[in-house]
């Protein structure tokens, strides 16, 4: 199967266990399932779940969709959705366009906005709880990975409110470094680190994962930043220039184009190196380093 026939296959099996996990547009209150369903559907890439299913079989050497691992996969995708409902609000980036589609607060209002972010927060917890491990103390694992990822310290938010904080200071490197390890890199290296815990892997497996975890992480927020300066509104389906309009701390900012460029190559290699106990089992996790780097959207 080509790396492309593989994404689609997995995105396919995403979209359909998020549509079984929450809520349907009928549901009372329906308004907030609407809402949330708008953003989740609104036609992301799903890199954060392709990740975690791909860090399982990097483990078990065999195809991961065990219940356990989508369920793990969907709570990734759940919190990655709603930090970009929030990202997107008018007090935070401020953007009508994401997906492709106007953003979650145009066509449902700051209230029921914030309120979807915040619904899809406890969703991704009742999934990971839904799941039946022979130990139960693996669901606990998962939450403890997924909430510090999301959390203040090293963790999204933490990346969110530095990032915000930043605007029109000057960039500089520690700073840039520590906005992106967290505000993107956290739930990236624990998408990793939750599929391999959700399949069952060792210590030394899930410390594997997650310096390829960190590598790519870094490598996918510093391409998001040279995308925003490259591409167009229409390539990437949210509003381009921003982050130069909004005086940003990224990496072309910091760098320059051509030695961002380079930093991103370089930490994709990174990635690649911290594969090097694992066999064929990690065959797409090497194919999305290469993809993460070489992505035009
Ligand atoms: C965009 O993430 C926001 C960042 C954390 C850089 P993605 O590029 O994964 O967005 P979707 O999920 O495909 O829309
Ligand atoms: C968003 O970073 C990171 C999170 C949502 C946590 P950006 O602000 O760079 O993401 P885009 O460019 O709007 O997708
Ligand atoms: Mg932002
Ligand atoms: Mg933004
Ligand atoms: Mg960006």
């Amino acid at each position: 199967m080509t790396l492309k026939e593989f994404l689609i296959e997995r995105q396919r099996q995403v979209d359909a266990a998020l549509d079984r996990l929450t809520p349907p547009e009928i549901e009372h209150p329906a308004t907030i399932h609407r809402a949330m369903r708008h953003s989740l559907f609104a036609g992301g890439k799903r890199i954060r779940p392709i990740l975690c299913m791909s860090a399982a079989t990097a483990v078990t050497g065999v195809q991961e969709d065990s219940d356990a691992v989508i369920h793990a996969a969907c709570s990734l995708e759940m919190i990655h959705t709603y930090s970009l409902i929030h990202d997107d609000l008018p007090a935070l980036d401020n953007d009508d366009f994401r997906r492709g589609k106007p953003t979650c607060h145009k066509v449902y209002g700051e209230a029921m906005a914030i309120l979807a972010g915040d619904a899809l927060f406890t969703l991704a917890i009742q999934t990971l709880t839904t799941i039946q491990f022979a130990e139960p103390g693996r669901v606990v694992s998962l939450i403890r990975e997924l909430s510090f990822a999301s959390g203040t310290v090293d963790g999204m938010i933490g990346g969110q409110v530095t990032d915000i904080e930043g605007e029109r200071q000057h960039p500089t490197a520690e700073l840039l470094d520590s906005i992106h390890r967290a505000k993107t890199g956290a739930l990236l290296r624990a998408s990793v680190r939750m599929g391999g815990i959700a399949a069952g892997g060792d210590a030394q497996q899930i410390e594997a994962l997650s310096n390829y975890g960190e590598h790519v992480g870094l490598a996918f927020q510093i391409v998001d930043d040279i995308l925003d300066v490259e591409e167009s509104s229409e390539a990437l389906g949210k509003t381009a220039g921003k982050d130069a309009a909004q005086g940003k701390i990224t990496f072309p900012a910091v760098y320059g184009l051509e030695r961002s460029r380079e930093m991103a190559s370089e930490q994709c290699r990174l990635a690649h190196e911290s594969l090097s106990s694992f066999g064929e089992g990690a065959q797409r996790l090497h194919e999305i380093a290469d993809l993460i780097v070489q992505r035009k959207s």
